[in-house]
């Protein structure tokens, strides 16, 4: 039973004690959430895994692509575990590292020499990956000057990025991507959108000059379903009601709410807020109702009258969590990410670049 989980949870982190963390990401359900030491966004949790060289594992309740973060940026010795391994993201799939490297090679045969810097110092294009993605892809950022950025320092890195080069490639998100470059004046005309089914990803050879930022065709499943009409609605139901979406929506809906934000930012947009207001909120479902939960003066609730939950995200069960806990309480590591060396080490490089680029 559910009880009997949360009991045998709690009797294994007692055992442990500081051998563990466990951290936990803000679309984690409850019942796992309340077992994690630090509950944060992806950046938080990646500082987080950097923050805790003393302990011998760090279980990692989240997605894939977010324990080889923490695996990279931790100690060698420390074993960075998944309570299930099938709990990935379906955006971060979107980037596959042999389509990657394609594109890379058919912009070179556009812009030249993709290394050397032209009079002003500056290189043809600058990639830069969103967190959600794996490690390979980060490892190719790394060895190409480029950087990782996540949804709370986006404008900071496309910034850092656009000293360094004339054009960014930006995957896997299109929305972020967009949104971004939106929010920094960019003209919608200079983000060609690469399709790597067309050669020279279907854009013409006009556009790919003007091109600021070439955006990927990722997107995330849950964000996308929120809608323009769902924000209307929201506004005609409750009136002064104050809209906030992730950035990982479709920029017509990050364009119709009143911010936009990590799930941090939102986190602290609904608690810093003292007057009782009414948030409507778009992103991951568990996060919004936490948030309501927590923050009883304010009316909380998710912009997405159907529940829309992240389902890889939940695919961390507490059993799993009680599973591997009572494995290292036993001595043996269960569901451990290691990432390659020959990947993780140019990959620690873009994920440093992130960490040293402060706004
Ligand atoms: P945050 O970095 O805002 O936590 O977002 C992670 C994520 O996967 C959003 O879908
Ligand atoms: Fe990936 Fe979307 Fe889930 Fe975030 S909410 S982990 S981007 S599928």
């Amino acid at each position: 039973s559910a009880d009997e989980l949360d009991e045998r949870i709690r009797a294994a982190k007692a055992a442990l004690g500081d051998r563990v963390v466990v951290l936990g990401h803000f679309y984690q359900r409850e019942e796992v959430i309340r077992h994690a030491d630090y509950v944060g966004d992806s950046y938080q949790l990646a500082n987080a895994a950097l923050e805790h060289p003393q302990t011998e594992a760090i279980v990692f309740c989240g997605v894939h692509f977010m324990a080889e973060t923490a695996d990279m940026l931790s100690r060698p010795e420390q074993a960075v575990i998944l309570p299930n391994l099938a709990a990935g993201c379906s955006m971060a799939d979107m980037a596959d590292i042999d389509q990657v490297e394609e594109a890379w090679e058919q912009l070179a045969e556009v812009y030249g020499d993709m290394d050397t810097p032209d009079a002003d110092g500056l290189v043809p294009v600058i990639p830069v990956t969103y967190m959600n993605s794996s490690a390979a892809i980060k490892g190719f950022v790394g060895r190409h000057g480029g950087i990782v950025c996540t949804s709370s320092n986006a404008r900071t890195v496309l910034e850092w990025a656009f000293a360094r080069g004339r054009r960014v490639l930006f995957f896997p998100d299109q929305h972020l991507g967009r949104n971004t470059a939106k929010a920094m004046g960019i003209p919608l005309e200079q983000m060609p959108m690469w399709n790597p089914r067309k050669p020279l990803g279907g854009s013409t050879e006009g556009e790919l000059d003007d091109a600021r930022v070439i955006l990927w065709h990722g997107f995330c499943s849950v964000h996308r379903r929120f809608t323009v009409d769902q924000v209307d609605q929201a506004r005609a139901e409750h009136p002064g009601v104050r809209v906030i979406v992730h950035p990982e929506c479709p920029m017509d809906v990050v364009d119709a709410a009143d911010e936009s934000g990590s799930t941090d930012y939102i986190r602290r947009a609904i608690e810093g807020t003292t007057e009782p207001t009414t948030f409507a909120i778009g992103t991951e479902v568990n996060l919004v109702q936490r948030l309501a939960a927590d923050n009883p003066q304010h009316t909380v609730f998710c912009l997405d009258p159907v529940v829309c939950p992240c389902s890889t995200m939940y695919r961390i069960h507490p059993g799993y969590l009680a599973w591997v806990l009572e494995g290292l309480v036993d001595g043996e590591v269960r569901n451990r990410i290691a990432v390659a060396q020959d990947v993780a080490d140019p990959a620690r490089v873009a994920l440093e670049r992130m960490l040293a680029a402060k706004p």
